[in-house]
């Protein structure tokens, strides 16, 4: 079969970006560069970033986040359900999945804020950052290994870290990386994710965190919280 360019485009577009709905109604995608799903797909996409994220990152009103991996946004979406106001930057390489949020529905109770998120990836491709009188959402998109960097000493309250998995997005669970996450969350801040690998845990640890079980969610085994513990001397 011959395919015209504007035919062979959306056919690479569309095996790039295969949709899957999740248990909860909200979609997710396979990315076929990294092999690998946005989300578990054994729970829904919105409940895995509610619960495995969001929760055990108990985030309190004015909560500035960083959104490591800002995919989809669903994590920033769980976060601003929650909160009447934050302060969010969010870390992503991909223009086209910022493009793709435009055309992506969520469950009901989600639509309105998901408003913001829609708002926030378009602004972001704008190069502008999205503010409102109660959330204001910084996308930075480039290598977030390098974007990091750039980010202030102690401004975070809490990190969502939600990379492709450890063995096809290696470059991102390394104890450098971990370096800079814990450099730049608060003391007491914290840092959630869904990977309980060993060498991630022993990462984290290495650059200083307090390694804790995270919730358990449609599987056996935990997620991984890391808490930058207060000094007490
Ligand atoms: C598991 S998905 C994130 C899912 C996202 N939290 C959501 O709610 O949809 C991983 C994301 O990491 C991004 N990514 C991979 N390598 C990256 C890098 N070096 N720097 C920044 N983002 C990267 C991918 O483009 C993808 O959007």
């Amino acid at each position: 079969m011959f395919l015209n360019k504007d035919e062979e485009s959306l056919n690479l577009y569309m095996t790039f970006f295969k949709e899957i709905k999740t248990k909860d109604g909200s979609v997710t995608y396979h990315n076929q560069e990294f092999d690998d799903y946005y989300h578990s797909i054994s729970v829904g996409a919105v409940e895995e970033a509610t619960k495995k994220y969001v929760a055990p990152a108990k985030l309190k009103e004015n909560a500035t986040i960083l959104d490591f991996c800002f995919g989809l946004g669903y994590n920033s979406l769980a976060s601003i359900q929650k909160l009447r106001k934050a302060s969010i930057t969010g870390l992503e390489i991909d223009e086209e999945i910022l493009e793709k949020i435009s055309q992506v529905s969520v469950p009901k109770e989600y639509t309105k804020k998901y408003e913001i998120i829609k708002k926030a990836s378009k602004e972001a491709l704008e190069k502008k950052v999205y503010k409102d009188k109660n959330y204001d959402i910084r996308i930075v998109l480039g290598d977030a290994k390098k974007s990091v960097k750039e980010l202030e000493t102690g401004s975070f309250d809490a990190i969502l870290f939600d990379p492709f998995s450890p063995k096809k997005n290696s470059d991102l669970w390394t104890k450098d990386v971990f370096d800079e996450c814990f450099r730049v969350l608060k003391q007491g801040g914290v840092l959630t994710t869904y990977s309980y690998a060993r060498s991630v845990r022993e990462n984290l640890k290495n650059a200083g965190f307090k390694v804790y079980d995270g919730p358990v969610l449609g599987r056996r085994s935990p997620s991984t919280i890391a808490v930058k513990e207060a000094k007490t001397f």
